[in-house]
């Protein structure tokens, strides 16, 4: 006998023919358990990103679905720190945007050094190579003695490896040209010893860095800085994310500070543009005009 199919029904037949929809689900469902867990969340980041993220990952842990690798996560923390490193997109480099770079060296920087000390906050750092980058620009303009630098990232292995500022030196020696269009006084090998196949950059550098992990979704403001550097961690943020991390970037800017975001990066979800302007067409610095 034929049967009438309910509301619930249907919703169950139409999610079970399509894989995408219960996938979302499984998505969202591993999203709530990692946040429960682990505390770290997830729930806000654009989806694509996101999703390659996820099966990159369930790929090296060799499980065929989501719900299985929440199974896996949940029991284990080594799978979430591993998860860290996947998801929360870490490429980087050095002197990454040299037209920032040139501005921050000639706009900042001089303001910098009308400060006795003074703070600037690398957001999102990753690996580090961005904090060395900042570093060498504040040496070469005689102001990183009187500056201190936080730099912070959500992934405490990130923290580690910046923390040795030891990097392969091909890929080091390959920054030279990006060094110097931003505006580098000597050269780029000035500023680390080869040791071996590695270049270690000179204990000098992190003297005035300060390293932490720190999250802009859950954690709040810790000082008011200068100077703020968050590059290409906004563009994996939904709107709303963005909205809170904005809000959080603002409110730790000194009045006359300035903030600087990656390329792709732009101050439209910032809840407080109004109060910024751009210090030169075309590059992603801006200042704090107001309080
Ligand atoms: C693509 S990398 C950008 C690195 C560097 N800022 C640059 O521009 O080269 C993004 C970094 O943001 C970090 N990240 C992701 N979500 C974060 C959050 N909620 N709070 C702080 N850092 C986060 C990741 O761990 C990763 O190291």
């Amino acid at each position: 006998m034929a049967h009438a199919v309910s509301g619930a029904e249907a919703k169950a037949l139409r999610l079970d023919s399509s894989g995408t929809e219960i996938e979302e689900i499984e998505i969202r469902l591993l999203l709530e358990g990692i946040h429960l867990c682990y505390g770290y969340d997830f729930r806000e980041y654009t989806l694509n990103p996101l999703r390659r993220g996820i099966f990159t990952a369930m790929a090296r842990e060799h499980v065929p679905t989501v719900s299985a690798y929440q199974d896996l996560i949940l029991h284990d923390a080594s799978c979430m720190q591993r998860f860290l490193s996947t998801v929360g997109v870490n490429v980087t480099s050095m002197f990454r945007d040299a037209d920032l770079m040139r501005a921050v060296r000639e706009e900042v920087a001089p303001m910098l050094r009308t400060y006795p000390s003074s703070r600037v906050w690398i957001a999102g750092c990753a690996t580090g190579e961005e904090v060395y980058s900042f570093a060498i620009l504040f040496e070469e303009e005689g102001v990183l003695d009187r500056c201190t630098i936080y730099a912070t990232d959500l992934n405490e292995d990130m923290i580690a490896v910046a923390r040795l500022g030891s990097y392969p030196l091909e890929r080091i020696r390959r920054y030279e040209e990006a060094y110097r269009e931003s505006g580098g006084r000597g050269s780029l090998a000035d500023h680390y010893a080869v040791v071996g196949r590695s270049a270690r950059f000179h204990r000098s550098l992190q003297s005035s860095v300060t390293w932490a992990r720190h999250s802009l979704v859950g954690d709040g403001s810790f000082n008011d800085f200068h100077l703020i550097v968050c590059a290409n961690v906004l563009i994996y943020f939904r709107d709303s994310l963005q909205q809170h991390a904005h809000r959080l970037l603002y409110d730790s800017l000194i009045r006359g500070g300035y903030l600087a975001l990656g390329k792709r990066e732009s101050l439209l979800s910032c809840p407080d543009r109004d109060h910024y302007e751009q210090v030169r067409d075309g590059v992603n610095l801006f200042r704090k005009t107001r309080w």
